[in-house]
């Protein structure tokens, strides 16, 4: 569907994108993970010929962007919410988008009523807020109903329903066979919607898997113990070769034995347990442990 190859795009001397080179699956959704300038916007701009790589290619079902002969039906695209003309009402932008694309008028409120903006079609969209911006833009890049989608940052501006909204359409328009595609920071959010994940650092291809494994791979999770004869039983998990660190709240933390192991030698040496709790990395956690080395912009703490 979309075939990235070797995308290198630099501004002076800055390298946005550096040697990329994916595929984008039809039937999932795939998150576009990276920190803030990793390069997620300029490889969607180049994916569209909005950006002209500076090597590499991008081809969208065997042809370049510009080469598509209907550019709408094939591809629908979300970069900037925010760029539309405010004068104009919702519907009026979508009809204007919809003839120019040569899609049926009959489609404008048919998207409109999936993003939720029908009470609101003749309204300018100057007085929107950031979320139904986002849900016009959605509406737009579903006027053509094409079989690939690029989302950059949707989910940004939604409250809790929209939110929930969202992921449920991405999954349902991936399971129609689309290709999704959906940038965002914000991991556990991607955790619940994206089945596979790309993951990019300064422009560079980190992690490109299936959710499951991303989150296994990117950090360990450890077991949380909690027991009377705490010293005691870190004494006997450690000599069974766990990392084991003290909580302050007076838990065991135990990196390198699973929970049926901690159990087993708290039963052999006769140590009662008050808890047992397997604790998952969580995409988070293997978000930052893979993008450790890459990101750009970072707070620093006790700087001015
Ligand atoms: N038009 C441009 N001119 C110069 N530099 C640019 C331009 N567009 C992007 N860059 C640079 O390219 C790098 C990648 O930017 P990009 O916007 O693609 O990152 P991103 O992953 O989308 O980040 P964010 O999460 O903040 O949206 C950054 O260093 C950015 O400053
Ligand atoms: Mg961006």
């Amino acid at each position: 569907m979309i075939s990235v190859r070797d995308l290198t795009k630099r501004y002076g001397r800055t390298t946005a994108v550096a040697g990329l080179t994916f595929d984008l699956r039809p039937g999932v959704v795939t998150g576009f993970l990276g920190p803030n300038g990793a390069g997620k916007s300029t490889t969607m701009r180049m994916i569209l010929g909005l950006d002209a790589p500076t090597s590499g290619s991008v081809t969208i079902h065997g042809k370049p962007y510009r080469d598509l002969p209907a550019p709408i039906h094939e591809v629908g695209a979300l970069l900037d919410a925010k760029a539309v003309h405010g004068a104009r009402t919702a519907r009026t932008h979508l009809r204007w988008i919809a003839r120019a694309g040569g899609v049926p008028r009959t489609r404008v409120d048919e998207v409109l009523d999936i993003v939720g903006l029908t009470s609101v079609a003749n309204a300018r969209i100057a007085t929107f807020s950031l979320g139904m911006h986002q849900r016009l833009g959605i509406a737009t890049a579903l006027l053509g109903d094409p079989p690939v989608l690029l989302l950059d940052e949707p989910v940004n501006g939604l409250d809790p329903e929209g939110v929930h909204w969202l992921r449920t359409l991405l999954r349902d328009l991936a399971a129609e066979g689309r290709a999704v595609l959906v940038s965002s920071h914000l991991m556990n959010e991607m955790a619940e919607t994206a089945e596979h994940v790309l993951v990019i650092g300064r422009g560079e291809l980190i992690a490109d898997l299936p959710i499951d494994e991303f989150t296994q791979r990117g950090a360990r999770g450890h077991v949380r113990v909690v027991a009377p004869r705490l010293a005691e039983l870190s004494t006997v998990l450690k000599h069974a070769g766990g990392a084991v660190t003290r909580r302050p709240e007076g838990a065991l933390e135990v990196i390198g034995l699973d929970a049926a192991r901690i159990g087993d030698l708290a039963l052999e040496y006769r140590i009662g347990l008050h808890e047992l709790t397997p604790v998952h990395a969580g995409l988070e956690a293997a978000f930052l442990e893979l993008t450790r080395g890459s990101v750009q912009y970072r707070a620093h703490r006790g700087e001015r």
